[in-house]
């Protein structure tokens, strides 16, 4: 693109590090987004979201850790959709704790939506974690939101091993 005297712009840099990141080559695409960083196009919301996304997926969440917060410290502010990527990722491994907090966090400035409680649900569900399964599913009903079809899925899961899992979830 270059050498025929097109520069590139933050759009056909987003295009290039998706693919690089279903392509799974996330070490090419961290490349390029420095080289971003050191030039005139600085990484917007969608760059971070794109490698966030990608870096959760390939397990790299050190990673993606490093990337959400650095988009604090560059004045950006996530969107609901960096949130939930991040919260994916940290129930994955387990990190329930953290992702319950940065959940939190989210209450000052990015209001959660649907998909961000469902994306927390199910990982306490997945991790039997169920009084704050329970806690999260009657926040978001109180909120007008509701439960998607994985959540039931999980719950339906979990009442095969357990009859009184819909007592406890008190739902
Ligand atoms: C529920 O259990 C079935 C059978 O074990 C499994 O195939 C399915 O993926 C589970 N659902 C979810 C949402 O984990």
């Amino acid at each position: 693109m270059c050498s025929h005297g097109h520069h590139p712009n933050i759009i056909t840099f987003s295009i290039l590090l998706d693919g690089l990141c279903k392509e799974g080559d996330l070490d090419k695409a961290l490349t390029i987004f420095k080289v971003m960083e050191n030039s005139q196009l600085k990484p917007n919301c969608v760059v971070y979201n794109i490698l966030i996304d990608g870096l959760c997926k390939v397990g790299r969440l050190n990673d993606a850790k490093k990337l959400f917060y650095k988009l604090f410290e560059k004045g950006l502010q996530p969107n609901v959709y960096t949130y939930s990527t991040i919260i994916i990722g940290l129930c994955k491994k387990g990190l329930l704790d953290e992702a319950h907090q940065v959940f939190r966090e989210m209450e000052g400035g990015c209001l959660p939506n649907d998909c961000c409680y469902n994306v927390i649900i199910q990982g306490f569900l997945r991790h039997k974690d169920v009084p704050r399964a329970s806690q999260l599913i009657n926040e978001m009903v109180d909120k007008g939101f509701s439960v998607d079809a994985t959540t039931i899925e999980l719950i339906i899961n979990l009442s095969l091993n357990d009859d009184l899992i819909l007592r406890k979830l008190q739902i």
